[in-house]
């Protein structure tokens, strides 16, 4: 299936993806330049997961090799899936514990940015954190509370996901700065010195009704990030009913955008 210009990789029977060599030695690359930037910025449960996993550093990891680990751990699992799926396939695979995987890998034009995830955002930014067995619980809810919502409120939940699975920070007790747990912030070179460090960003603690009405935008450095301070925060969330709590939010009405309109 294409999306763009990358063409997803489909496994062999054995659940193997091939790699060409060059791709290899991206991920070798994308690899040893953010361990260089991370050290100080992730948060324990981040770090304790890639202890966890022993990503290979020279090759792209094979997701049967991190889904075995993940299963152990906290029985979850990776999906190979195609660049772009339904946003009900993707929620029924969570509420199945099972995380979505795009398989093809940057290029070196886009080595700094891309605008779909690729295997070293899947990974790297969000397997890690699915060792967290709170993390991986909420995971699972999330799925199961966005199947069960009428469509109309989807497009909420989906900031609640853009605001903790890809930007979420952690405040964490004893520590001076917030910490990454966000897989959008921490596969990101630029954006991870920036979301701990910049004076630009506003950072609020995490509070549903407002990441309701906040508006983000995907391809730029976020100009809001929300921060928890536990994973049992957003276990408790996805467990209320949310509903009440999203009709407050269109009453209320949303922030103003806090970055340029694109293409401005
Ligand atoms: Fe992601």
């Amino acid at each position: 299936m294409k999306s763009g210009k990358y063409v997803s990789k489909v496994p062999d029977s054995t659940g193997y993806i091939e790699y060409t060599k060059e791709e290899n030695a991206i991920w070798a690359d994308l690899v040893s330049r953010q361990k260089s930037i991370l050290p100080g910025l992730v948060c324990d449960a981040y770090r304790h997961g890639l202890d966890v996993l022993k990503l290979p550093e020279d090759r792209v990891p094979q997701l049967k090799d991190i889904g075995q680990v993940l299963k152990r751990e906290t029985n979850f699992d990776v999906e190979p899936v195609p660049a772009l799926i339904s946003p009900h396939k993707f929620f029924s695979l969570l509420a199945n514990r099972k995380f979505p995987a795009a398989t093809f890998i940057r290029t070196r034009e886009e080595f700094d940015y891309l605008q779909e995830p690729d295997i070293f955002h899947e990974i790297w930014g969000h397997c890690p954190m699915l060792t967290h067995q709170t993390y991986t619980d909420f995971m699972q809810k999330y799925g199961e509370l966005a199947l069960s919502l009428d469509e109309k409120y989807i497009w909420m939940l989906q900031r609640l996901f853009w605001f903790t699975v890809e930007f979420g920070l952690i405040k964490e007790s004893g520590a001076k700065t917030p910490k990454i747990y966000g897989a959008g912030i921490v596969s990101s070179a630029g954006e991870s010195p920036y979301a701990v460090h910049s004076d630009v960003p506003s950072r609020k603690h995490f509070d549903i009704l407002d990441v309701f009405r906040t508006p983000y935008r995907i391809d730029i450095f976020q100009t809001v990030y929300f921060m928890i301070e536990s994973f049992d925060e957003l276990y408790d969330v996805v467990r209320t009913d949310l509903v009440p709590v999203m009709e407050k939010a269109l009453e209320k009405g949303m922030h103003p955008p806090t970055f340029p309109p694109k293409g401005a």
